[in-house]
């Protein structure tokens, strides 16, 4: 479905990524894990394109390019498709919950507002804010606003939804109810990145799991492959490391 090979990123002198390699295919839960700056972020925004890459092939569905020469079309094909749910939630401040869901729908994919607004409705119903649907962003917990967000990416239909780290901005008691709603998204068969430092939730969700350290990919596999038997002696630091924490189960 997702295929990249060799992608590049540098910023300044600073190159991030080294020659990444990702393959994401249809249902499949992606879970990236790494330490602070080993570039996840940067991973993700490239494959969203918020970041142009310096090389890379990249591969989706029927598009086909070389990710350092991509064009504009190339670029509005891939978000058409694509969501990003982000660590800040990224709502529209002067929006209540039912017009952030609608925006997307109507000024990106032309819908008709009553058919949006319906849309909106259920995807606000699907993460537990049907009574919520009328009340603006600051009105809302930093859980319930992250739920808006998901459901605002839901609305679209994206063939793939990308979490840059989804509650790490949240208080610890709300980090739960929006980890709920992902692993709902999750059962229901969307096909989903995820970056996130919760590590038991990325080994209770992901179906594969990469280890991003240094610019490359240091380990990938089943969350089993990676949590419980790593090969690299970098990875079982890291893990270990998380789960002294006690953050850690499987
Ligand atoms: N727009 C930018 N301009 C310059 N350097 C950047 C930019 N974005 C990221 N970087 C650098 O790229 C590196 C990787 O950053 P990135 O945000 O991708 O890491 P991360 O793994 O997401 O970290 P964290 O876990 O803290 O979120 C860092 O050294 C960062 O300073
Ligand atoms: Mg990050």
């Amino acid at each position: 479905m997702l295929k990249i090979e060799g992608l590049k990123k540098s910023f300044h002198k600073n190159q991030v990524l080294k020659g990444i390699n990702l393959e994401v295919n249809p249902g499949e839960v992606v879970g990236i894990i790494g330490p602070s700056g080993s570039g996840k972020s940067t991973l993700l925004r490239c494959v969203n394109l918020l970041e142009k890459p310096d090389a890379g092939a990249f591969s989706f569905g029927h598009l086909n390019f070389d990710m350092a020469k991509v064009t504009k079309k190339e670029i509005l094909a891939v978000r058409r498709h694509t969501a990003m749910v982000f660590q800040q939630f990224n709502l529209f401040k002067y929006k209540t919950a039912l017009e952030n869901v609608m925006e997307g729908l109507v000024v990106v994919q032309k819908a008709a507002k009553a058919e949006a607004k319906e849309r909106a409705r259920q995807c606000l119903e699907k993460v537990g804010l049907q009574d919520r649907m009328d009340y603006y962003p600051s009105q809302l917990s930093g859980g319930q606003q992250q739920r808006v967000a998901i459901a605002r990416s839901m609305a679209l239909k994206p063939a793939i939804i990308l979490f840059d780290e989804p509650t790490s901005a949240l208080d610890p008691e709300m980090i739960g109810e929006v980890l709920r709603v992902i692993k709902a998204i999750a059962k229901e068969g969307h096909t989903l990145i995820i970056v996130s430092h919760e590590m038991s939730f990325i080994a209770d969700i992901a179906s594969h799991v990469i280890f991003l350290e240094g610019g490359y990919v240091l380990e990938e596999g089943s969350p089993r492959d990676v949590f419980t038997h790593p090969q690299q002696e970098r990875t079982r630091q890291f893990i270990s490391r998380i789960s002294a924490f006690g953050d850690f189960s499987i």
